[in-house]
């Protein structure tokens, strides 16, 4: 019998203890409570302790999906680990994630897609299902952006935090998700990039995540604007029928614009960023599993899952919960 559908069955997430408010950065830069609400919507974040790596955190997010998905890690069939910011190369974040949950003999990767990172990965898992390659797939997105903003840079460490969400998806026989998509176009990159750490070069001389802000807030408004009308479209859906947009959570007023887009009240939206800040590859997941755990998203909401990031990556996931 082929796979039909796919659809979610648990999310999880897992945010560092430590918060570091817009007071924080006061001391920090030259900045204010007032610019960074007004301009982000941004109130606080959580940093990463120096036990609190990419693989735990991943990890502790895959604990609560599966747990609520109420499936064991042996029933998993591939790990997808979405991060800009593992320890290591290899082995890769997903492979010591697989690790943890006592997996021996199950494929897993990292994924490479900025904060498009969550949107990929779920795209991914899709197809990987579709095709009957796997039943279920772990999708896992993590990063520890704090480490990569220099602190003494007032245009981007006010915006990033630390996290991690998971995903388990499914085969299914009712639809779930309705329609996926991704994307990508090189020729920006040079607007927002971050390069590996150099062996052997002092923490100092490290090359920080460099953000042309501006322009990359009007590029994400065209871009998303694009993405959620075309993904509408692809699933034949009107945006009408939504119950909810779970956007990527860089800034307030790009969520607003995208929502406005949609005719959507932001009581349909779900935001997260003004307690946890851009997470990249995560914040979607993020997003997702607070709308879920919060009780406003329920079974059978049609929920449109969108993101955009470095390369640039964009992707998006019209769902039925
Ligand atoms: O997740 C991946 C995708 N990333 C994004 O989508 C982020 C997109 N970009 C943004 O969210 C916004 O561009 C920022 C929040 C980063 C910046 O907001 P903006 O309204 O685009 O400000 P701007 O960069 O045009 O700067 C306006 C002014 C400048 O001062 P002058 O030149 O007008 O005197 C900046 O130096 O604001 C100044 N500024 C600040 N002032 C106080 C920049 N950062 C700060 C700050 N506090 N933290």
């Amino acid at each position: 019998m082929s796979i039909l559908f796919t659809r979610i069955l648990g999310t999880g997430s897992y945010l560092p203890d430590q918060i570091r408010t817009n007071a924080d950065l006061e001391k920090m830069v030259d900045t204010s409570d007032e610019w960074i609400i007004e301009r982000t919507g941004i109130s606080e974040r959580r940093i990463a302790a120096p036990y609190e790596t990419v693989t735990y955190m991943g990890a502790e997010a895959a604990k609560k999906a599966l747990e609520a998905a109420n499936i064991s890690a042996d029933e998993i069939d591939l790990v997808i680990c979405a991060t800009t910011t593992a320890e290591y190369a290899f082995p890769s974040a997903a492979c010591e994630i697989s690790g943890i949950l006592g997996m021996t003999d199950t494929p897993a990767f990292d994924l490479a897609a900025a904060c498009a990172g969550f949107s990929y990965g779920y795209a991914l898992a899709h197809s990987m299902i579709l095709s009957g390659a796997c039943k279920k797939v772990l999708i896992v997105a993590a990063d520890i952006m704090s480490h990569a903003c220099d602190p003494t840079d007032r245009s981007t460490i006010i915006l990033f935090g630390d996290g991690a969400a998971a995903c388990v998806l499914g085969e299914s026989e009712e639809e779930g998700t309705i329609a996926v998509h991704i994307s990508a176009d090189a020729k920006y990159g040079p607007l927002l990039n971050l390069a590996y750490p150099k062996r052997g070069v002092a923490v100092q001389d490290h090359l920080w995540l460099y953000m042309k802000g501006n322009e990359v807030f009007k590029h994400a408004v065209l871009v998303l604007s694009d993405l959620v009308s075309e993904t509408l479209k692809k699933g034949n859906i009107d945006s009408s029928q939504l119950d909810y947009l779970v956007p990527h959570q860089a800034n307030l007023r790009i969520i607003t614009a995208t929502a406005r887009r949609l005719k959507l009240d932001m009581s349909h939206v779900i935001v997260t960023l003004d307690k946890q800040g851009n997470t990249s590859a995560p914040s979607v997941g993020l997003a997702l599993d607070e709308g879920i755990r919060s009780g406003k998203i329920k079974r059978g909401d049609i929920l449109l899952m969108e993101s955009f990031g470095g390369g640039f990556t964009w992707g998006s996931a019209l769902i039925r919960y």
